[in-house]
Parts: C-alpha cells; sequence; structure tokens
C-alpha cells in the first residue's frame, strides 16, 4: 500500500525522511528463505492539515500479521505488571452492570487474561493465528481475525455493546483508522470508554528513538491528530496519561461526543505540543538530522570496537532493532549474534541483514565485551537481570536518546 495523501484526512503529505529499504521487521527468517526476502522502501511523511505523522509504504497486512508472528507480548515481566495494572484501573473505572470488554491486538492474552481471571466477560480481536492461539488456549475468548468496522457488526450481533474497548501498541499498526474508528462508534455502549496506548510521537522525537519506526508502525500519533481522527467520527479525547513502557507512549481516552467530561490534561498536553513544534515541519527537518547523527556514530562505534578486536553481540532481537541495524548498516562482522528469548526467533536470522538471533543461553555461556542493548526499552528489567555481564566487565551499548557506552 503506498499512500501519497494522508490516511486521516487525504491531505497532500510531506515526506521528511527515507530510512532506505527494509525487510518485515519481524519477519525472522531461516537461511533457505533470503532470496525471496520481501523489502519495501520506508519512508516517513507529516500531514500538514491534522499533524498526523505516517508511513508512506506499508506492505500488505497479511504480510506482517500472520501464523508466523514473532512477537509475543508476554515475554517482559515488566508488560505483564504494566497490563494488569492497566486492567485493574479499567475494571475500577470504566465497567457497568454485565460487563462487557474487546481488546484488539490482544496477542497471547497479556490484558485480557486479567479480565479472564475475574470471570468478565471479554473478547480479544487478533488476526495473527499463532499468539491467538496461546490465548485461546489459556482460557481466553479470541477470534483471530482483522478487526474492521463489519467485524464490529458481527460483534455488536452477538455479544451487545462493549462498556471498554482496549488496544495496546496496536492502533498505531493499522492503516484504516476510519473503519477502526466506525467500529468503536457501533461497539460502545452509550457512557462506553475506548482506551488504547502507543509509542507517542513526543518521545520519539525529543529521544531520536527512529526504531520505533517501522513497517507494523503505519502511525506515529500525538494527542492533536489523535483528536481530529475522532473528531470525524463523533467521539471525542476525554482524558490522556502518559506512560513509560516502549520508550514513551500515551494512553488516550476515547468517548462518544458529549457523554463524558474532557479532562483538562487533554488540553494541557495539546499545549505541550505546540511548545514542542509537532505541528511544525522544522520540527521534522531537526528529528532527521539527529537520525542521521545517531546512525552515524553508532556505525563509527561498532567500528571502532571491531577494530579494537573487541566481540559485541545484540540483546534481544526487538522490531526495533530491524531498524536500527537496516538504516545504520550493521551486519555479522560489527555485531556477531543477537541473543533473544523467544523460541520462535531463535536459530532464525534477522530481517535484512541476517544477523544470527541464538538463544539467550549463547549469550550467558561466552559474554561479549559489549552487548548492543536492541531491547532499551526493557532497560531495567534486563540490567536488573544481567548483572553478571557487568560483574564480568561487560558493557551496554545504548543509542537511546544518545549513542553511549555505559560505564
Ligand atoms: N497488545 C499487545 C500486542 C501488540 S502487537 C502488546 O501491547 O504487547 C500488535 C498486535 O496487533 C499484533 O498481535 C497484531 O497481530 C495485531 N493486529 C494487527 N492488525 C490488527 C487488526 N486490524 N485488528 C486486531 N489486531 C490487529
Ligand atoms: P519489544 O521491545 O518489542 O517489547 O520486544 C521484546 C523482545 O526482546 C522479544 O523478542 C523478547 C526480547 N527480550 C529478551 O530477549 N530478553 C529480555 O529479558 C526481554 C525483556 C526481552
Ligand atoms: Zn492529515
Amino acid at each position: 500500500m503506498t499512500n501519497k495523501k494522508c490516511l486521516v484526512c487525504a491531505a497532500p503529505l510531506s515526506p521528511f525522511i527515507s530510512y532506505g529499504r527494509m525487510p518485515i521487521a519481524n519477519g525472522f527468517l531461516p537461511r533457505d528463505k533470503f532470496a525471496e526476502e520481501y523489502f519495501f522502501e520506508m519512508r516517513v511523511a507529516y500531514c500538514p492539515s491534522c499533524h498526523m505523522v505516517q508511513l508512506i509504504e506499508q506492505p500488505e497486512r497479511e504480510m506482517m500479521f500472520n501464523e508466523n508472528y514473532a512477537f509475543f507480548s508476554g515475554t517482559s515481566t515488566t508488560m505483564t505488571a504494566h497490563f494488569q495494572r492497566f486492567a485493574q484501573d479499567v475494571m475500577r473505572d470504566y465497567l457497568g452492570s454485565d460487563p462487557f470488554v474487546v481488546e484488539i491486538g490482544s496477542n497471547d492474552g497479556i490484558m485480557l487474561k486479567n479480565f479472564a481471571e475475574k470471570k468478565i466477560r471479554h473478547l480479544g480481536i487478533e488476526p495473527s493465528a499463532n499468539v491467538a492461539k496461546v490465548a485461546s488456549e489459556r482460557g481466553i475468548k479470541t477470534v483471530s481475525r482483522f478487526f474492521e468496522k463489519d467485524l464490529a457488526r458481527e460483534i455488536l450481533a452477538e455479544h451487545g455493546q462493549a462498556d471498554a474497548f482496549l488496544a495496546a501498541n496496536a492502533m498505531c499498526h493499522i492503516p484504516y483508522a476510519h473503519s477502526i474508528a466506525e467500529g468503536v462508534k457501533i461497539l460502545l455502549k452509550p457512557e462506553g470508554v475506548m482506551i488504547f496506548e502507543d509509542p507517542y510521537l513526543g518521545d520519539v522525537l525529543e529521544k531520536t528513538s527512529y526504531d520505533q519506526i517501522y513497517d507494523e508502525h503505519v502511525f506515529l500519533f500525538s494527542v492533536q491528530s489523535i483528536s481530529q481522527l475522532f473528531a470525524r467520527h463523533g467521539l471525542e479525547v476525554i482524558d490522556v496519561k502518559a506512560q513509560g513502557t516502549h520508550g514513551g507512549s500515551m494512553r488516550y481516552f476515547i468517548a462518544h461526543k458529549g457523554a463524558r467530561p474532557i479532562s483538562a490534561s487533554v488540553g494541557a498536553q495539546i499545549k505541550k505540543e505546540k511548545k514542542l513544534g509537532l505541528d511544525e515541519p522544522k520540527t521534522y527537518d531537526k528529528f532527521r538530522r539527529n537520525c542521521e547523527r545517531s546512525r552515524d556514530e553508532l556505525k563509527k562505534l561498532l567500528l571502532d570496537l571491531k577494530k579494537q578486536g573487541r566481540r559485541v553481540a545484540g540483546y534481544a532481537a526487538t522490531s526495533k532493532s530491524t531498524t536500527i541495524t537496516n538504516y545504520c548498516g550493521i551486519t555479522t562482522d560489527l555485531v556477531e549474534f543477537i541473543s533473544d528469548t523467544t523460541p520462535i526467533k531463535q536459530g532464525k536470522f534477522s530481517p535484512g541483514v541476517h544477523i544470527p538471533v541464538l538463544p539467550y543461553e549463547k549469550f550467558k555461556e561466552k559474554y561479549p565485551d559489549y552487548a548492543l542493548l536492541f531491547g532499551w526499552n526493557h532497560f531495567e528489567e534486563i540490567t536488573r537481570k544481567e548483572q553478571g555481564f557487568r560483574d564480568a566487565g561487560g558493557k551496554w551499548i545504548l543509542y537511546v536518546p544518545k549513542v553511549h557506552v555505559l560505564n
């Protein structure tokens, strides 16, 4: 899918950066599949009219979300705890009588299991069949389909309207945002609330965390762009809450227009966004320069370490690492292997640059001199667990917000 016009408001887009040829970020592959690997040009644009930041080209949804989807939400204990708190907040604040909760992009059930345990009526919509199966096997009611307006009608007919419609790190994956908003409009009870969170544009720009940009993330949201999107469907943002997850996210609360009071946090955040220049083209020029600088510095650091004969391994084969390795041109001569705990990724090669992905035990068996932390968003969880690496003289390399070696 290539769009020259804004996916939200159809205004002509202003492209501001190309990261070059990119593969499917979660497309970890065996050697015999190298020849048929898919690539697209990853260009990002800003909409001067509704301020939505978006990919110009995105691969077909089935190429990314299918029965071989490599991302299992439950691999991080911090995220498991985060979604438990998220679910508890929803139960406390938003459930009426005979409550019903819907979640899109429910993955392995990391969020919905909290509702299932309390016997609250729920439904997960998860197109990637392998992760959906894990959720179903845990007793979480899951449909393996792509959510869109038509499916909302089917759900309505079978289950009735929902008190809460949830999504985490899923809305920003879906280019047909109007169909989703229409579906939400159909499914939400008059007092119902949609609550979703995604990596926040403000954080990405401030921290130069450009690795949040990859095939799946077709949008980088701000309160301004989200307000404009939902306003077109008689829905409005009633609250926003910043989150520390995924390097800085924003949680948005959406309700039928006029149904609930609007918190002061919405206007306050929009004010901050204007101060940050999220609605000014020059901000995106600066971001491009920051990305280029970050890329050059990381490449130089890795080349220097190679010259010194140091061993460098990658830590966590995240989807984000696909952007970093391909944009910076990091191949196995600079990073020997990437350690990851996800069985479906192990024994395969990283997308595009084909760095071997090895089980975590390989990292522990023989520590490298340096570990490039691709899972920097899990910094605390990982460095706590890996005190042994530090004790053995190992050093972490970080590239957000700046390229540096942790001393
Ligand atoms: N909510 C989880 C998973 C995020 S990954 C978490 O935060 O950890 C994004 C998920 O969205 C994937 O599992 C993907 O299969 C799913 N997805 C993509 N398009 C979708 C759509 N149209 N409807 C529902 N889920 C979708
Ligand atoms: P994420 O950054 O998109 O959440 O991806 C998490 C990836 O990091 C996933 O492939 C599992 C991997 N990982 C590890 O290998 N070790 C860890 O300790 C953690 C927290 C994640
Ligand atoms: Zn627009």
